[in-house]
């Protein structure tokens, strides 16, 4: 009995400790995967077309602030990691001196807002593929993240064809629609007509048959319009 009693208390004993320490991990958790963060906007890959100039996003925060980081971009090969460029920030709002490792490649971001974005000029087929934001923070115990964009190059004359197809099918459309419409107006323009013929049959024959019972000779005038009227 003691001994059931004395079990059952030791958890009691020890579940505030616990959720304490739970309490800290999860903190901690947070406070680690909050520390620093690049980011490559909400949309992380862009379709342009070969020959254009683009920009690569990226911007680094962090919640204790940055000393010393390292920054680069990297550009997945194959499979094999190239570095873009790289750089050290001194502290924030330091213009960092970059060294670029990959032609038509300039930094742009300039450290203006947590800004390390890059331009890729002139871009051909072989730009194509998946870019990577990597920082590295020494103030945070070398805290490390990365964002990852792809660049997905597109032909021109894809774009064009399409533009083309676009204009021929709207084209064919137009002239379907045109067609109709033409039918629609042209079927609507005989029944108004026909309707028209109608009604002027019958004013013809009601006021033939005024005219009849007034005179008789403007009678006979009426009944000799209808004929020509009925081929
Ligand atoms: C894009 O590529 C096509 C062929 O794939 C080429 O004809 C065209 O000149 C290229 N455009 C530019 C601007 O480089
Ligand atoms: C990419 O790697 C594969 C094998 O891993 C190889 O067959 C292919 O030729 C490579 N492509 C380029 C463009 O290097
Ligand atoms: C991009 O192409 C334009 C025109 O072809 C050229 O004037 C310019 O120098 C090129 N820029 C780079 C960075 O290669
Ligand atoms: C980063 O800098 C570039 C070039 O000045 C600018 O076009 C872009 O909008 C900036 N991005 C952010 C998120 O401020
Ligand atoms: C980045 O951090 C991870 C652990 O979060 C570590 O495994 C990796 O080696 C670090 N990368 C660099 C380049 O320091």
């Amino acid at each position: 009995m003691e001994v059931q009693w004395f079990g059952a208390e030791t958890p009691k004993l020890g579940s505030p400790l616990r959720v304490v320490c739970l309490i800290v991990s999860i903190l901690l958790a947070t406070w680690s995967s909050q520390a620093l963060e690049m980011s490559v906007g909400k949309v992380p890959f862009m379709e342009a077309l070969n020959g254009s100039t683009v920009m690569l996003p990226c911007t680094y925060s962090s919640c204790i602030g940055i000393k010393d980081l390292y920054f680069n971009w990297q550009f997945n090969d194959n499979g094999t990691m190239k570095r873009v460029c790289e750089s050290t920030i001194v502290a924030q709002g330091v213009m960092p001196v970059v060294k670029i490792m990959r032609k038509r490649v300039e930094f742009v971001g300039n450290n203006v807002n947590n800004n390390v974005s890059i331009l890729l000029w002139n871009i051909t087929f072989e730009d194509g593929g998946q870019y990577t934001c990597f920082g590295i923070n020494p103030k945070e115990k070398f805290k490390n993240h990365s964002a990852t964009f792809e660049l997905i190059v597109v032909d021109e004359l894809r774009s064009v064809d399409n533009t083309l197809t676009i204009i021929i099918a709207s084209a064919v459309g137009g002239a379907i629609a045109l067609l109709m419409g033409f039918m629609l107006l042209k079927n609507f323009t005989l029944f108004v007509l026909s309707k028209l013929e109608e009604k002027n049959k019958e004013c013809l024959v009601t006021s033939s048959g005024i005219d009849n019972t007034e005179n008789g000779l403007s009678g006979s005038k009426a009944a000799t319009k209808p004929t020509p009227k009925k081929k």
